[in-house]
């Protein structure tokens, strides 16, 4: 069966890694496919037409419909542009993949005022841009008395979600896109709009030889496994699941649940008695789940 017959559907960072994949599973199950990428190197610099060429080439050599476009996401006008692309390429948009991303690591005290403002505008602004003009399109769409049946799927990564160390620009960009996913989930549902995101867990350029893997272990780490859940979010069928992020990789797939409100204590104006009340309440709060906790370690 295939599941995005017909649907239109824009990558980011396609050329590589898991955007890569995304886009092959998207075109095999029927989706038109603008193929995005930057061609930069993992930390961000340079750039190359032909990673996406060769993504392009290979859905057209399958048989299906796909277009390059270079732009660098997190450009204003250039995002606009491949939005504009879709449209006047494949007549329409009704998929949005936001998955292009870079890494600077470094320990915050270390971290330079480059290192932090790239990766987040790479990741923020290039998650924010692409998804406010195909949101300016979905609206005009509804407005015009279209019935807009649209998907954004963003990128998050556990490195934010439970705050790795040596991450600090990358983390604070990736929680960023996950508390954006669920903020965008709300106001684009009266454009007939869905938003989740995926905090995936693969082996590609960005994870090369962090850890000894073993056969099965790299295995899991296919990106198909991440593309699966991609492209079934991408469908028609995915209408009722909104403003979720999901982990994925080829252990399975699990709803993160969102900040919770927690244990409470009476406010006061007079600090000098909160000593007592503050640390019972940190006492019996849950502890902040950890990037290994129990129910995602590997089997
Ligand atoms: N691999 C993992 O385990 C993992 C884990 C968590 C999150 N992620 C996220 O998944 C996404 C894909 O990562 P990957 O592992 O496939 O990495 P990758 O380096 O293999 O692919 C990323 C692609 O994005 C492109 N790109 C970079 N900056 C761009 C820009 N400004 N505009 C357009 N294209 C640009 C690059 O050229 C590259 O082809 C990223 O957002 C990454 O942060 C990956």
């Amino acid at each position: 069966m295939k599941l995005c017959e017909g649907r239109v559907a824009i990558v980011t960072g396609a050329g590589r890694g898991l955007g890569r994949a995304h886009a092959l599973m998207l075109a095999r199950h029927g989706a038109k496919v603008v193929v995005n990428d930057l061609g930069s190197r993992a930390d961000g610099v340079g750039n190359d037409a032909t990673p996406a060429q060769e993504v392009v080439n290979l859905i057209r050599a399958e048989g299906g419909e796909a277009v390059v476009d270079t732009s660098d996401v997190s450009d204003w006008a250039a995002a606009k542009g491949m939005v504009d692309l879709a449209l006047s390429e494949f007549g329409r948009l009704d998929i949005l993949v936001n998955n292009a991303g870079i890494l600077r690591d470094r320990m915050l005290a270390n971290m330079s005022e480059e290192e932090w403002d790239l990766v987040v505008k790479v990741h923020m602004k290039g998650t924010f841009a692409p998804i406010h003009h195909a949101a300016n399109y979905w609206r005009d769409q509804t407005k015009a008395g279209q019935v807009v049946d649209a998907r954004v799927i963003n990128t998050t990564s556990h490195s934010a979600l439970f705050a790795n160390v040596g991450q600090a620009n990358y983390a604070a960009a990736k929680a960023g896109i996950a508390t954006l996913s669920i903020l965008a989930a709300r106001e684009l549902q009266r454009y007939g709009v869905t938003v989740n995101a995926i905090a995936p867990r693969a082996e590609t350029r960005m994870t090369q030889g962090l850890r000894e893997l073993t056969d099965e272990q790299r295995d899991r780490r296919d990106p198909d496994w991440i593309a699966a859940l991609v492209t079934w979010l991408a469908s028609p069928e995915s209408k009722h699941v909104s403003g979720r992020v999901f982990e994925a990789w080829g252990y399975g797939y699990s709803v993160i649940e969102s900040w919770q409100h927690g244990p409470r204590t009476d406010a006061t104006k007079n600090p000098e008695t909160l000593g007592p009340a503050i640390s019972e309440i940190v006492k019996s709060a849950r502890k902040n789940a950890g990037i290994d906790r129990d129910t995602y370690m590997e089997p």
